[in-house]
């Protein structure tokens, strides 16, 4: 294992008083789906070795151990992104930390514009599986063996057993969860109406500039994955109107609440 890794590892079980089962990632305006969580720690990343630091005003760049619904979950409030200037390597980090600590489910929350255009801004969207468009791979370079093959099986990503997990809950909890493809763009200026057609034709229902990232790492590490976003603009081709960061926050937090109360229910029936 690379020294990067252990030397957070190391830091973090030296804190940690239980080992995390659950991994959890929020992303822009989404910080506060952790206020599910019964706290041990809070930490900036600043604190643990090699972490990068959130240079966006939007990701709060702390680390949160705790429980929810009785189950151990190591949280992120904010992400690392390529288009931070971080490499696939660095924005992957916090996943193959979270394995060799034990972690064996990865909850995965980001903004998403959507290219479906039955969809409404606010709506949620279970990812039922991803296109990699960002140009780069975290995986590439020597194969880290110690957690995974070189030619990791992409075939059934996002786990139907935990898909049917997610769609019970929400239908149980009132929530209209919509399904759907997700593309993952490097970012960061947003798509032109031209990009916004192609995106939709080669079959993406929402887009963002994060999670593929994160999902190929985990698969590689042998974690299983369940990505919700939330759609906090919707961009039509032929009628493509501004897309301002503070309408996307603004809506990525009025969604928020809802989102929280579905992971937990989520969280409340893992295997
Ligand atoms: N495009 C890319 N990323 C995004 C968008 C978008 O429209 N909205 C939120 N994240």
């Amino acid at each position: 294992m690379s020294k990067t890794i252990q030397a957070a590892v190391d830091l973090l079980k030296g804190k940690l008083t239980v080992l995390p089962e659950i991994g959890f990632i929020t992303g822009t305006g989404l910080g506060s789906l952790t206020c599910k969580m019964d706290m041990d720690f809070r930490m900036p990343y600043s604190e643990i070795p090699h972490f990068p630091v959130s240079t966006i005003d939007s990701h709060r760049g702390m680390l949160v151990s705790g429980r929810i619904a009785g189950r151990s979950v190591l949280a992120m409030e904010g992400r690392f992104h390529l288009y931070e200037g971080y490499t696939p390597y660095e924005v992957s980090l916090p996943v193959r930390v979270m394995s060799r600590l034990g972690v064996k489910y990865l909850l995965i929350s980001s903004a998403a514009g959507g290219l479906n255009p039955g969809f409404k801004p606010g709506d949620l969207m279970l990812v039922t599986d991803h296109i990699n468009m960002t140009g780069s791979n975290p995986l590439t370079g020597p194969n880290m063996d110690g957690f995974g093959p070189r030619f990791p099986d992409m075939s059934n990503v996002y786990d139907p057993v935990l898909l049917d997990i997610s769609m019970k809950n929400a239908i149980k909890t009132g929530i209209y969860l919509r399904q759907g493809v997700y593309i993952g763009v490097l970012g960061p200026s947003l798509e032109t109406p031209s990009e916004t057609r192609f995106f939709r034709l080669i079959g993406a229902d929402a887009i963002g500039m994060s999670t593929v990232h994160e999902v190929i790492t985990a698969v590689h590490c042998g974690i299983k994955v369940i990505a919700i976003v939330v759609i906090t603009n919707v961009n039509r081709p032929d009628l493509m109107k501004k897309t301002s960061i503070e309408d996307v926050i603004a809506n990525a937090e009025s969604a928020s609440h809802l989102l929280s109360s579905l992971w937990e229910e989520i969280i409340i029936n893992l295997p």
